[in-house]
């Protein structure tokens, strides 16, 4: 599986010639045009959003959301998976689960888009969990109890999610094979150092490797 980081939430998930790419936002031309086979957004706000409709539109890949957001979508004339917390959506390369995330949900013209949510992506076995926005929440070792978690993708920014010290407590819980945070750096208010939250995860003392990422770039699991 190789995983390619757009900056911010976004991340393009590839295995077997497959591509799941979630919460597309400020991506590079190239990524922009790496036809998805289906786009998941987490929650409707616009840095969530982002380029889906436009990606969307170009590649014909459905955008994958909760029922209110993915009628958003449809009424922008994009092609939609919908479905709710809790709903698994299968693919002939595996299974995308809706997960619970708190946070808030208005579309970007300000609609009620439901209720954010986090995706569990099963692609031939290999399982990411990318949490959307959220602040910690005990679940997480039961949404990981259920599927063990190779690779877990969670903001580490604050203000508008966890911050490093909750994040850690995610990392936790989940106990994936390797953390990759997002959500921080993309503006001021959620500037913090990731080198710091390489620190909390290395204390937990589990062998959970870290992947600290710039926009742009990959990594191969
Ligand atoms: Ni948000
Ligand atoms: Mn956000």
């Amino acid at each position: 599986m190789r995983i390619y980081y757009g900056g911010h939430s976004s991340f393009l998930i590839e295995k077997d010639g497959k591509r799941v790419l979630v919460d597309p936002f400020m991506l590079s031309g190239e990524m922009r045009a790496a036809r998805p086979d289906v786009i998941c957004v987490s929650h409707g706000h616009s840095d969530h959003t982002g380029e889906a409709e436009e990606i969307s539109k170009a590649s014909n890949a459905p955008v994958m959301a909760v029922f209110e957001l993915a009628n958003y979508f449809s009424e922008k004339g994009c092609r939609t998976i919908d479905g709710y917390i809790g709903g698994t959506v299968r693919f002939d390369f595996g299974s995308i689960k809706y997960v619970n995330a708190l946070h808030g949900g208005s579309s970007p013209e300000g609609g009620y888009a439901g209720n954010p949510c986090g995706f569990v992506i099963n692609m031939g076995g290999t399982v990411v969990y990318h949490t959307g926005d959220t602040g910690l929440f005990g679940d997480m070792a039961l949404i990981a109890s259920q599927t063990p978690v190779d690779v877990l993708l969670c903001p580490i920014g604050d203000k508008y999610t966890m911050g490093i010290e909750d994040a850690a407590r995610a990392v936790d819980l989940v106990r994936p094979k390797v953390v990759i945070p997002m959500h921080y750096n993309t503006f001021p208010a959620i500037r913090v150092d990731p080198g710091l939250f390489v620190k909390r995860v290395d204390a937990i003392g589990a062998g959970i490797r870290t992947v600290v990422l710039r926009p742009g770039e990959s990594f191969d699991y």
